[in-house]
């Protein structure tokens, strides 16, 4: 006999994700003693799951579905429609392959390297600005490193309004009202700028270096043979360069750690700390995407539980990066917690979890990880910065997050 999953009290638990945010399933999930429980979300009945089994399960249970899963307000936003979130099986396998080659070591690094370059020519005019705001530098060149990485050509007159629309597009995902149809028409533009150098990269009229994002997405072909559909080209092509102009908040995160954890600066600087520690328990601590989304095909059981065919169901990224069973002291910033880790796929999941190849674990971890890194040595080696007074907390109800300043960083000079 299958256990009862425990269900929320609440009728319809939406407000309360706006209220409780990151903290949502880990609250409820504590309030009932389970890693499991039942509520409504936006009248659909939802079972939220959280931690490092039910990610396992979550990432490997051919009973969880994405088709048709995510809301489609999520859709029209953040993902786009017809793209590769949304795939399972072969097909997805077979798409999720065109990402993957995009990530050899080499490409990874020259995107490292595009990316040094614009944060040195960035800094170059930070010395005559009175106040530099790290969210809105980090978006734009990182703009500009994804479009020269990808072979899309980008007119200076354009880069600001490009940057703006992708970072509309997943700033509006979590929002209601004039933010969410600011990111549909973000997206729509998008969509058609991004369409039309498909269609000039299939006719030549662009020419591409061989495996640039933009050459390799252009000339995919499904399983059947065909080329992508002009349309599904383009919201992958975004989906390459939106969560990288994304990985802005996580820099802003590095900063945001360099200033309250002097001790791991003190000890990056004088070489006592692996940077690759300092990104991980950036990338664990602070909030990014707080779950994942899929739907149950068929019934099935986890933990002695039975989840019934057609049920959506979340992951919980953020609690289970803070599940003090595998973080201790989850609360407190302690970097040196990597020094042992063994790199297992289902704990450290703010970027989903599994394998990246045959599961939907994101594309982009590794160059999310290079870019950081970065970031982390320009910040700690290239310049020097005061911090002035202003409100950096981090609100878990705002999603996505980021300290409300934005960073403001001032008096930056060449180290
Ligand atoms: C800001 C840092 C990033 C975060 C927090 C992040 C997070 C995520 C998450 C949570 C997922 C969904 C996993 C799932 O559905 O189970 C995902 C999927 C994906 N990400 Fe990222 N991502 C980031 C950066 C990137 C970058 C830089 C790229 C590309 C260059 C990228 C490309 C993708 C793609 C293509 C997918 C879909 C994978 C699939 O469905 O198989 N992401 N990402």
């Amino acid at each position: 006999m299958a256990l009862e999953i425990p269900r929320d009290r609440s009728p319809d638990s939406s407000l309360w994700l706006l209220r409780d945010g990151y903290q949502f399933i880990e609250k409820r999930a504590r309030r009932y003693g389970t890693d499991i429980f039942d509520t409504r979300l936006l009248l659909q009945r939802t079972v939220c799951m959280t931690g490092a089994e039910a990610a396992r399960a979550f990432y490997e249970h051919e009973a969880l579905q994405r088709t048709g899963a995510g809301p489609a307000r999520v859709q029209r936003t953040l993902f786009g429609q017809g793209g590769v979130q949304g795939l399972d099986g072969a097909e997805h396998r077979q798409r999720k392959q065109m990402f993957m080659s995009l990530m050899t070591p080499e490409a990874i690094q020259r995107l490292a390297d595009f990316s040094a370059e614009q944060w040195q020519a960035r800094a170059a005019s930070w010395a005559a600005a009175e106040r530099v705001v790290l969210l809105d530098e980090a978006e734009e060149l990182l703009c500009r490193a994804v479009c020269a990485w990808s072979g899309i050509p980008l007119p200076e007159h354009e880069v600001a309004t490009r940057t703006r629309d992708l970072v509309l597009m997943f700033e509006s995902a979590a929002s209601v009202g004039v933010k969410h149809w600011q990111g549909r028409l973000a997206r729509r533009r998008g969509e058609a700028w991004v369409a039309d150098l498909v269609r000039r990269t299939r006719t030549g009229e662009l020419s591409q270096g061989p495996g640039q994002a933009l050459a390799t997405i252009a000339g995919h072909r499904e399983p059947d043979g065909r080329l992508l559909d002009e349309r599904v080209a383009a919201v992958e092509l975004l989906s390459v360069l939106r969560p990288t102009v994304a990985v802005s908040r996580f820099i802003v995160f590095v900063a945001l750690a360099l200033q309250s954890s002097a001790g791991s600066r003190a000890k990056l600087e004088a070489g006592d700390l692996d940077p690759e520690w300092f990104v991980h328990e950036v990338r664990r601590f602070y909030p990014f995407f707080p779950f994942v989304v899929a739907r149950a095909g068929e019934d099935f059981e986890w933990g002695g539980y039975r989840i019934p065919s057609g049920e959506r169901v979340l992951l919980d990224l953020y609690g289970t990066n803070h599940d003090a069973r595998w973080w201790p002291q989850p609360g407190r910033f302690q970097p040196e917690r990597f020094r042992d880790w063994t790199g297992d796929p289902f704990t450290l999941i703010p970027q989903g979890g599994g394998d990246h190849y045959a599961g939907h674990r994101c594309a982009g971890e590794w160059v999310t990880i290079a870019l950081m890194k970065t970031a982390l040595a320009f910040l700690t080696t290239s310049i020097r910065y005061d911090v002035p007074a202003q409100d950096l907390r981090v609100s878990l109800s705002r999603i996505p997050a980021a300290p409300s300043s934005g960073f403001v960083m001032s008096n930056v000079h060449r180290a």
